[in-house]
């Protein structure tokens, strides 16, 4: 296997992974009594029959912190463990906060550093790449990056051309360094912000802060060019694929699989035609999960380690687009096999005791706060 082409002798592997998706299914027949659509078009033109829908209680950081749960205890690790947490995310609980900091004290990750990553779609792959080119620097070893969204809060519901597509879920891995080679080789990250208003949520930000005109005129909805992004994605895809394995001194032989965002099959039908690969090179679960965004690569890792597709010492390229726009792809070698340690399950049980202390933590720190504040919060400011 080559060496990081950056000389570093540290590896960044890929040992926890999980997922987590709502409780309600919206199917295509469902949704054409919505919409002027049905379930013929939808499948013909995106590959999509379903998607599942987060109800009120179920959020980007609830989510989260399920799928971030399951992958801690593939990776069988503690959240005390965890040195940083990466959340890729357009759909994030708020502002600010960050998702992450949210999740983080879920978790009761309380030595790890928390921010959300913006890079629509390809969030994951970006979050990826950053993670690993973390842990390589040696600066530190064990990363959760979660990709979690719920879109459907962002949908416009009467929008037939947007709202067949998109779905909600969460995918989460940790991360950890090791002197073993394999995990992330290379990365590729690229945008063009001129295609900017081509996919865009136009309201809520500094450019158009809300008012009641963005409402009434439902700017805080996803708008997308559909035509002029597919072009886009087909264009970029393959390039990004290429270009990645490149980099690792590797040619497409070498690759096992391809898990490309889930978009539209279509997309991803002309990707392999372009690089001249069998269909089923490409992992694809877009017909019962829809477009995910940030989440739709974990997403789809995840089922195919779980039949048994994806094995150790395969060669995996993680290619995505979106937003921004903005585009990459993420080499792995996948170099972990399930940790079967006997003490497994007293693990679990322990990090299970674990978010419970966190959560009456939390709690404490609030109450805590409020009562200082209450208490001595006047005096310390005419103190200044
Ligand atoms: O994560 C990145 C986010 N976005 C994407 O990746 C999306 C990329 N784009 C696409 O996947 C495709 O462009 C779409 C699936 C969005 C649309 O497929 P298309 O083949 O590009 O259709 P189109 O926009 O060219 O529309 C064709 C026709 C139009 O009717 P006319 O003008 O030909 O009479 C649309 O009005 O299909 C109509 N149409 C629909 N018909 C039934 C659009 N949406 C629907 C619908 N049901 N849901």
């Amino acid at each position: 296997m080559p060496g990081l082409p950056n000389g570093l002798n540290r590896y960044a592997h890929i040992c926890g992974w999980g997922t987590a998706v709502p409780d309600t299914i919206l199917t295509n027949s469902e949704l054409s009594r919505m919409v002027d659509t049905d379930d013929e078009w939808i499948v013909a033109r995106t590959g999509i029959k379903q998607r599942y829908i987060a109800n009120g209680k179920e959020t980007t950081a609830s989510l989260g912190v399920e799928a971030a749960k399951a992958a801690l205890d593939t990776a069988d690790i503690s959240p005390n463990d965890l040195d940083l947490i990466i959340v890729a995310t357009s759909t994030p609980e708020h502002n600010f906060p960050s998702t992450a900091s949210l999740i983080q004290d879920e978790l009761g990750a309380s030595k790890a550093g928390a921010f959300d990553m913006g890079a629509a779609c390809t969030g994951f792959v970006y979050a990826l790449s950053v993670a690993g080119q973390i842990i390589q620097s040696g600066a530190i070893n064990t990363v959760l990056v979660i990709g979690s969204e719920t879109l459907s809060k962002i949908v416009n519901w009467e929008d037939r051309s947007t709202c067949v597509l998109f779905g909600d879920g969460a995918g989460a891995f940790v991360l950890q360094g090791s002197e073993v080679p394999g995990g992330i080789l290379t990365s590729v990250l690229r945008s063009d912000g001129s295609g900017g208003d081509l996919l865009k949520v136009p309201a809520g930000g500094s450019a158009l802060p809300a008012s009641y005109d963005t409402l009434r005129d439902n700017l805080h909805t996803i708008t997308m060019n559909g035509r002029e992004v597919f072009r886009f994605a087909t264009r970029v895809m393959a390039d990004a694929c290429r270009e990645v394995v490149s980099a690792a001194g590797m040619t497409m032989d070498d690759i096992d699989f391809i898990v490309p965002h889930q978009a539209n099959a279509r997309i991803i039908e002309a990707a392999a035609r372009n690089l001249n690969l069998p269909l089923d090179m490409f992992i694809m679960n877009m017909d019962r999960y829809g477009n995910t965004s940030a989440a739709s690569i974990p997403l789809a890792l995840c089922e195919a380690v779980a039949d048994n597709r994806i094995k150790p010492h395969n060669n995996l390229v993680f290619v995505a687009f979106g937003g921004g726009l903005t585009w990459g792809a993420t080499l792995v070698t996948w170099g972990v096999s399930k940790s079967t340690s006997p003490h497994q399950v007293w693990h679990k049980l322990r990090r299970q005791a674990l978010y419970r202390v966190a959560r009456i933590r939390s709690a404490v720190r609030r109450s805590t706060r409020m009562i200082e504040g209450a208490l001595w919060g006047g005096e310390e400011m005419d103190d200044n």
